[in-house]
Parts: structure tokens; sequence; C-alpha cells
């Protein structure tokens, strides 16, 4: 529903995106992942054909964004990073004049604001002044704005940020309803955690690059290909190089401050020939812990290089 090919920006020398490949597909709720500075509103802006790339192709739906520019923002509602100011205007009044720019015909737009209002919970709010609104009030109206025209993907930037943890728990929930109602959702963040429970697929962007794309599980998986283990044996200097002698072992070192080995093996291996090893060469374990890696550890490796 979404893709880039060999997607590059270059802002005068300096190339913010190197070359991307991304898939979204149709009905996923997808995380653009990356720390400040990654590249991700670039991405953003050039996929709702506010700004030009460089080389390469950017398509929504079937179209691109070299040619068919007003189609795919009729396709798209867009959520920017920054939320305009408009003093002086009610709840109502602003869904209201968004309906009007995108031509809905005047006896549809009470229903449809309604129905907006009622989707992002700010009914009872319709009378207030928007700049009276908490935050997370307005992130939730600018949803309801991208919502006017019926879209089929939206496309959101960084909508949770700045928010409280109740707040983003609330855009969490209409994301799920809005993923159910079959919308195609792109939404950026530079917090892992934040979109992990919510999304189905992550891309995670690192210095105008993807360093990863798939599942939570594939990318977890990706990370796990090297598993920490700690151990502690009946002789831990010799076991951390006893255990260098196995193909499946990457590192094994005697941490002393913490008192025992920690070994980067295989994560399919069978921690069994582990202890075997060991015990051929007479040092007995005693202690035996895999670290799986938090999401915000995979995240931190991905985006250090280190796993592609
Ligand atoms: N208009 C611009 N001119 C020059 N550099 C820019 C411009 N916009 C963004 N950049 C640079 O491009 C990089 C990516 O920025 P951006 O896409 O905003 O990242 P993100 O949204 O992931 O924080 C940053 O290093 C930023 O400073
Ligand atoms: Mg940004």
């Amino acid at each position: 529903m979404i893709r880039t090919v060999n997607l590059k920006k270059s802002y005068g020398n300096f190339e913010a995106l190197q070359g991307i490949d991304l898939e979204v597909h149709e009905g996923d709720l997808f995380g653009f992942i990356g720390p400040n500075g990654a590249g991700k509103t670039t991405t953003i802006r050039i996929l709702t054909t506010l700004l030009e790339p460089s080389a390469g192709e950017a398509y929504v739906g079937e179209l691109s964004v070299w040619e068919h520019k007003q189609e795919i923002r009729g396709l798209i509602g867009y959520m920017p990073d920054s939320f305009g100011v408009y003093r002086d205007m009610t709840v109502t009044e602003y869904l209201h004049f968004f309906a009007a720019a995108y031509g809905i015909p005047h006896k549809e737009r009470a229903s449809l604001v309604g129905g907006l209002l009622d989707l992002t919970d700010l009914t009872y709010k319709e009378n207030a002044l928007i700049e009276t609104l908490s935050r997370g009030m307005q992130q939730r109206l600018g949803l309801a704005r991208t919502l006017v025209h019926d879209p089929k993907v939206l496309i959101l930037d960084e909508p949770a940020s700045g928010l409280d943890p109740r707040a983003r728990v609330e855009i969490r929930e209409i994301l799920r309803e809005l993923k159910r109602m079959g919308k195609t959702i792109l939404l950026s963040s530079h917090i892992l955690s934040e979109l992990a429970e919510v999304c189905n697929r992550v891309g995670i962007l690192e210095r105008g690059e993807l360093v990863a794309q798939g599942s939570i599980d594939e990318i977890m998986a990706m990370a796990r290909n090297d598993t920490e283990v700690w151990l502690r044996t009946t002789d831990d200097a010799r076991a951390a190089v006893v255990l260098r002698e196995l193909s499946i072992v990457h590192s094994a070192e005697l941490d002393e401050e913490k008192g025992h080995v920690v070994a980067h093996i295989d994560t399919d291996a069978d921690l069994g020939a582990v202890s075997e090893h060991l015990h051929g060469r007479e040092i007995r374990l005693r202690y035996l812990e895999r670290q799986d890696p938090t999401l915000e550890e995979v995240f931190m490796k991905l985006t250090k290089g280190l796993v592609q």
C-alpha cells in the first residue's frame, strides 16, 4: 500500500535518506521508528507529496509521488508533527472547516463531524475552544481532522509525542479501532515501546538507512541470532577460554566485577552442548541464564548497526 524503492533525499550535501525500501502492506498498522534526526519526517513529507525526493521512487497505492500528487492527497490523511494553532475556533467549527475544505456536502457534515467526535472521544468537548484542550485532546482532534475525507491510508508523524501515559493509551485505542475499520496506517515514533504493542509491523530507521523491517517477532529474532548467556562454573577463567572453542559461541569473557562469564551464543544453539563441552574439560556448570533482550535493547542494537 506504501512502497519506496531506493528512496533518497539530500539537503545540500547532507544525505538525509540514503536509499530506503519501505514496504507497508494494506491493513498494516506500521510503526516507523528511529531516533531524532533519522529521517522519519523527511520520508513522511515525501510520501505525503509535500517534498520531492532527490532520487528513487515512492508509491501510495499504485500512485507515484512524482506523477500523482493530487490523487495521493485524496487517498491519505496526514497528521504533521506539529499541530497548527487555531485560536478562537471550537472543536466542532474546526472539523466543519476541514469538512468544507474537502468538499463534503453541507448536509452531510453534521453527522460526519458527530461520528468523528465520537470516535476520538471528544463529543463532550464539542463546543470547547481548541486552545483550551490538553495536548492529548488536541492530538485526538488532529486525528479526527485527518479522517474527514475518509482516507484509506493514514500517515501520522509522531502522534504520541509529548503525551502523558494516559493520553498515549487513548491514542493507541483509537489506532486499533482505525485498523479494525480497515485503514492502512503508518505512524512514526522515536520510542519503540510506544508502538510495539499496537503495531503489527515496524521499520527501524537510523541515519537515513532502514536497518530492519518486519513484524515485531521477526525483528526480535534478528537480534536473537546472538543471545547473551551468563554462566558460573567451578573455574570461570578457564571456562571463558574453553567456551570459545565451540563454533556456536561468538565470544566469551569473564566479567570479574559481576563474577560470571558473559558469553554470546547462537540463538538456536543447544545450551546442553555448552554444559557437555565444559564437562569434557572437567569444568562443572553451576549456573546458566539466557539474557533475552528487551525490545529496547533490540532497538539499541539495531540502531547501532550491530545486527542487520
Ligand atoms: N529542510 C532541511 N534542511 C536541512 N536539513 C534538514 C532539513 N530537514 C531535515 N533536515 C535534516 O535531515 C535529517 C533528518 O531529519 P528528519 O527527517 O526531520 O528526522 P526525524 O523526523 O527522524 O527526526 C536531520 O539531520 C535534519 O537535521
Ligand atoms: Mg520528525
